[in-house]
């Protein structure tokens, strides 16, 4: 392994304001950050620019960055210790094991940004938004808390749109073209690291804002023959 990720290894495992795959810490976020403040998860926080910023802007909330690649964390949790930004602390874990670190209601919203597109259909059940996922989000978020999607992938885009759909989820705002609004809204102009690669070359920053019906219904054998149907035939084209 490289040097740089070993010193940064080497760093985080010292450092108070990352938890690597924690024991018992369900429930007791409110001790971490010695409040009882609503807790808003970045999940994909890679670098944790949005982390940051919102701990920034947002005093009064706490911000859990959660990510598995520790050397991306390293990044967001230096800067928070040299900034001593009480508010935002790292996570590292894999997402599909969320569940496993907070209770019932113990987290009021979720950002997702720039999460892998996970672009072959074979893959879609690795996306973000697809229904298991949310599943686990359901367990652990307020009632109507809401759940961030930014991406440049026109592609996750139209996936999340045909979960909402197939689902039954509550869209609270749906923006196929962020920058081009006359008023954009402030917390989407922070930019991320993935974000200024523009990997996916679409020009275009899309975001939806949505919450979770109460019980989310379990049709994802269902859903994903429909996205096989539907857009296997488009992959080949
Ligand atoms: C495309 S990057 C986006 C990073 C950052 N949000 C940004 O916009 O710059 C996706 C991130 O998701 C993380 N990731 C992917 N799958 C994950 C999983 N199952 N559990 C935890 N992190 C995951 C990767 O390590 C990577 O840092």
């Amino acid at each position: 392994m490289a040097h740089k990720k070993l010193k940064r290894f080497a760093e985080i495992a010292t450092y108070p304001n990352v938890f690597q795959y924690p024991e018992n810490i369900k429930g007791k976020w409110h001790t971490v950050f010695e409040n009882q403040n609503p807790v808003v998860l970045e999940l994909a926080c890679g670098k944790g620019e949005y982390t940051i910023a919102l701990a920034e802007k947002y005093p009064g909330q706490n911000f859990i960055g959660v990510d598995l690649k520790g050397n991306r964390l390293w990044k967001g949790a230096t800067y928070a210790l040299k900034k001593n930004l009480k508010n935002a602390v790292f996570l590292r874990t894999q997402i599909e094991m969320i569940a496993g670190y907070f209770d019932k209601d113990e987290v009021d919203e979720i950002w997702l940004t720039f999460p892998d597109p996970q672009l072959q259909i074979s893959r879609a059940k690795k996306r973000l938004t697809f229904p298991r996922f949310l599943r686990e989000y359901r367990k652990i978020l307020k009632k109507d808390g809401v759940i961030h999607l930014k991406t440049d992938s026109p592609d996750l885009y139209n996936f999340t749109k045909e979960v909402i759909g197939w689902y039954g989820l509550n869209v609270a705002s749906d923006i196929a073209d962020v920058y081009a609004q006359t008023k954009i809204p402030e917390d989407l102009l922070i930019k991320t690291y993935y974000e200024s690669l523009d990997i996916s070359k679409s020009n275009k920053i899309f975001y939806l804002k949505f919450s979770l019906p109460e019980n989310l219904k379990d049709d994802d054998k269902e859903f994903y023959r429909y996205l096989k149907e539907k857009y296997a035939t488009y992959e080949k084209a």
